[in-house]
Formats: C-alpha cells, sequence, structure tokens
C-alpha cells in the first residue's frame, strides 16, 4: 500500500513538475500564426512588407528582412525577431504600439528555442486549384449540367474543372479549374452572367465556385463542411444559392459576398437537391430520408413535409411556371407535388399529390421540366429517357441510346433540343420530340490511349 501511494505520488509529482517543462511544442499554426496576425501582419504582409519583410507565411519568417534572417534556430538571444520585441535591438516592434504581452513574447521566443519549426501540412493547406487542365482517358462521370438562360453556352461538370461548350457541343469554349474533384450541380444566375457551382472532393469537403462567365474568373470560392455540397439552386433574384450537404444540412449562401445566410438541420440524412419556389421567398429539399420538406429560404424556418414519405430521393425540379415540384428516386415513381396544400389538411398525407407518371425500369436520379413546362424526362439507372407530357402523364418520347447512369438531364433554354449525361462521361443531345440522337461526343479532350504509352 505504501509503495502503491509513493508510485502514484511519484507520478503525480513527475506529471505536475514536467508539465511546465515539457510543454507541448509550441505551434506555429496554432500559436505563432495568431499573435503575427494580429500585431505584425499590417506592416509585415506581402502587400506592405515593411522593413523588407512578411511575417504572414512562414516562408516569409524565414526569408526574412531587409537586413538579412531575423531569427536563429535554437538561439532566441541571437534572434533580432525576439530582440525586438524585448527592446534589445531596435526598432522596437511591433512599431509605434504597446510592447507585445509577456506571455506572448515568452511563447515566441520558445518557438525559437525549440527550433522554429513549421507544423502546417500540406493537407491543411487546404484544398488546391489545379495549375494544368487535367488530362484523360476516359471522359469523367458527368454529375451537373446546364445552359446559359440565352442558350449559347452548355455548361458541363468535370474533374476539378467546369466545361463550358457551346451549346451545339462543337467547341470548347472554356476550361475553369477549381478545387473541386466533383460538381454536383451547375446554375447560372437568371442574367446569365454568373456560373454558380456546387461540388466537393468526397470525404474532404464542400465548394460552392461562383464564376464570372465573361471574364471567365472565379470570383469566389465558398469552402464548407467535410464532404460534397449538393443541388446548389439559384434564388430567382439571382442573389442566393441553397445547397444540400452530406451532413444533413441545408445552407443558404449570398452569392456576392459568399456569406452563410443560414444552415439548417430539418433532413435526417443526406440532401441531395434544392428547388426555389416562383417567389423565391421558399426552397424546397430532399434526400435520403425520403422527405420534401419546404423551408422559408430567408430565415430557415421549417414549414412542412409537402409529400407522403414512401422512399429515398435523389431528384427535384420545380415546374418553371408554377410551385409543382417533381421528385423521384429509390421506388422509381416520378411525382408531382404541389409547394401549397390546398386544403387545410394534416401534414404528411398526399393531398398536395398532382399526379404520378409511369414507373421506370430503375431508380431516378434525374429529372427535367421542358422551358414551358408541358414535358418531363427522367433519368436514372434505366437504359433510357423517357418524355412525358405533363398534364396527362401520356409517353411522348423515348430517348433511347442512353447508357445506364443518366445523373443530369437538361432542355435547351429555346426546348428544341435536350442534353443527357451521367456515368459514362458522354454528352448526348437529342431532338426531345422525335427522340432522334442528334450528337453524342466527350465533353474533355481524351488523350490518345496507344500514343501515351
Ligand atoms: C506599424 C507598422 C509595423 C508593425 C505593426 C510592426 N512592424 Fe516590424 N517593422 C516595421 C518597419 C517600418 C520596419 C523597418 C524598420 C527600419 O528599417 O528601421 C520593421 C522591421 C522589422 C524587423 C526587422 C527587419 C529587418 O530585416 O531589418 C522585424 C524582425 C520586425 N519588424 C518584426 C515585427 C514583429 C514581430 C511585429 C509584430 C509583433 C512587427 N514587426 C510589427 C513596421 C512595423
Amino acid at each position: 500500500m505504501k509503495l502503491l501511494s509513493n508510485l502514484v505520488f511519484k507520478i503525480l509529482y513527475v506529471l505536475t513538475i514536467s508539465m511546465p517543462l515539457a510543454a507541448v511544442d509550441v505551434s506555429y499554426t496554432n500559436d505563432i500564426k495568431p499573435i503575427i496576425q494580429r500585431s505584425c501582419s499590417g506592416c509585415h504582409q506581402p502587400a506592405t512588407k515593411m522593413g523588407g519583410l512578411n511575417l504572414t507565411e512562414y516562408d516569409g519568417i524565414m526569408a526574412g528582412g531587409q537586413n538579412g534572417p531575423i531569427l536563429m534556430a535554437g538561439a532566441p538571444e541571437k534572434s533580432r525577431l525576439i530582440g525586438m520585441l524585448t527592446g534589445n535591438v531596435k526598432p522596437m516592434m511591433p512599431m509605434g504600439a504597446d510592447p507585445l504581452p509577456e506571455a506572448e513574447i515568452a511563447i515566441l521566443k520558445r518557438w525559437v528555442t525549440q527550433g522554429a519549426k513549421v507544423d502546417t501540412l500540406e493537407s491543411e493547406k487546404g484544398p488546391q486549384v489545379p495549375v494544368e487542365p487535367p488530362t484523360y482517358i476516359h471522359p469523367p462521370a458527368v454529375d451537373g449540367l446546364t445552359y446559359s438562360p440565352d442558350g449559347t453556352f452548355l455548361v458541363i461538370g468535370g474533374y476539378k474543372e467546369i466545361l463550358v461548350h457551346k451549346s451545339d457541343g462543337l467547341k470548347i469554349v472554356a476550361r475553369l479549374l477549381g478545387k473541386s474533384e466533383r460538381i454536383t450541380g451547375l446554375s447560372f444566375t437568371p442574367d446569365g452572367k454568373t456560373i454558380v457551382a456546387v461540388g466537393g472532393t468526397p470525404a474532404q469537403f464542400g465548394e460552392i465556385q461562383i464564376w464570372d462567365i465573361q471574364t471567365r474568373t472565379q470570383t469566389r470560392s465558398i469552402i464548407s463542411t467535410a464532404d460534397t455540397l449538393f443541388g446548389g439552386a439559384v434564388s430567382p433574384d439571382g442573389k442566393f444559392i441553397c445547397a444540400g450537404g452530406a451532413d444533413k444540412s441545408v445552407r443558404v449562401f449570398e452569392i456576392a459576398t459568399g456569406k452563410e445566410i443560414f444552415k439548417v438541420g430539418h433532413h435526417e440524412d443526406w440532401v441531395l437537391d434544392t428547388v426555389y419556389g416562383i417567389d423565391g421567398k421558399r426552397v424546397v429539399t430532399i434526400g435520403r430520408d425520403r422527405a420534401a420538406k419546404l423551408t422559408n429560404s430567408e430565415t430557415g424556418a421549417f414549414l412542412e413535409n409537402i409529400n407522403l414519405l414512401r422512399d429515398q430521393l435523389y431528384a427535384i425540379e420545380r415546374h418553371p411556371r408554377r410551385d409543382y415540384v417533381l421528385v423521384g428516386g429509390l421506388d422509381r415513381v416520378p411525382y408531382l407535388y404541389m409547394m401549397d396544400r390546398p386544403r387545410a389538411l394534416k401534414i404528411a398525407d398526399d393531398s398536395t399529390l398532382v399526379r404520378e407518371f409511369e414507373e421506370q425500369k430503375a431508380k431516378i436520379f434525374s429529372l427535367a421540366f421542358s422551358p414551358d413546362g408541358s414535358h418531363i424526362a427522367v433519368g436514372g439507372m434505366s437504359d433510357e429517357v423517357p418524355i412525358y407530357e405533363t398534364e396527362t402523364g401520356k409517353r411522348i418520347t423515348t430517348l433511347n441510346e442512353v447508357n445506364e447512369g443518366v445523373f443530369a438531364i437538361e432542355f435547351h433554354p429555346k426546348g428544341d433540343q435536350i442534353t443527357v449525361a451521367g456515368y459514362d462521361g458522354r454528352i448526348r443531345i437529342f431532338n426531345p420530340k422525335t427522340g432522334k440522337l442528334l450528337s453524342d461526343f466527350s465533353p474533355v479532350p481524351l488523350r490518345n490511349k496507344v500514343a501515351s504509352n
């Protein structure tokens, strides 16, 4: 017993005594950077670089200033960085302000004593934009595609890039390189000036990219959550974007500022697609929890489930002229719902159901309305894309030359062509009236397999 308590005492003793000494290494990222950010970066950043010194990056600290190196690893007493903080070396820093608190000077000193190491790992620098466009042997699976509102461009999601094609598919106009491996949703603002892309890199980050189509520059990248974002409906006034996430959230961002307006967690599983109502005041979001949820798009307040829960939902589209939404998913049936319950009936009944369409051969991944709302197209794990009359539910045409795994369908704004893409990465443009295939191409340049070996 004595022995044991002795031992315990010793352990405690060693722990308490050695704590301040062995004090965990000072971290450049967590300890040093914030001090510099607060007290030095105003004058010592790339744009100002007073004294020839940029302190905002580790490399800049190591590069030193106009009089050479500012620190010697392991020797704080020989480091001007420390000397200028204590007043041993003139002029004292931060220039023209109170000296740093002693505790902060002590941390900087300890960091130099410990070797002035950097602990920012490559992976912590965050996702990077590729320098060169990717090269492809096969076209990458296409999850997102859209036409510009005037019908000039067909914009397609690639791997870490967005491809802007002429809408006939005969020419690549631009390749817009970004951080996300996958683009899951693409939209234009109604004025046609801005592309809003939603995506991310699975299990790493979600991203919203804002692009100026005229200058082909990315005006903003909003990194959010630790997994891909989905949907990405743009509000009718072009000011907001609503995205769903693998974290079960629905988020609304302001496009001009990148500011997150709200994040809500009404869903119980992944949120896979989003649409705005006609007046922009409400959104409907769907996902694996089977619900089509109506939410106030200004406050994030939950309004109600507009559907009777049946099976997982993967796609939603809004009728171009009415507050009707078309949803589809695992149970293979496209359902047309009204966003507003006709009578004050109880929640989660099916009084909002306008029409059920024909059951598909396999689960549904993508839906589209024709520009006037008169027709719908349905795609998914089936090897066909049927087109139906919205009013009657009658099948009008079938697009047959498609492969299983249709992830994206879009009518041209004039309604005279329809584009289908998905797992095989090919872009197929059809005449939606006759079902005739007009063109079939890879949206990315392919490297010649033989030549590459
Ligand atoms: C208000 C502006 C300002 C602030 C804030 C400031 N500095 Fe300076 N710093 C200067 C100027 C100006 C010089 C050049 C002085 C000279 O040439 O005599 C300088 C020079 C230095 C140098 C010497 C560079 C060389 O090679 O001669 C070091 C080291 C330094 N600053 C560290 C810091 C640190 C650390 C902080 C924050 C705690 C800080 N400074 C905050 C303006 C500032």
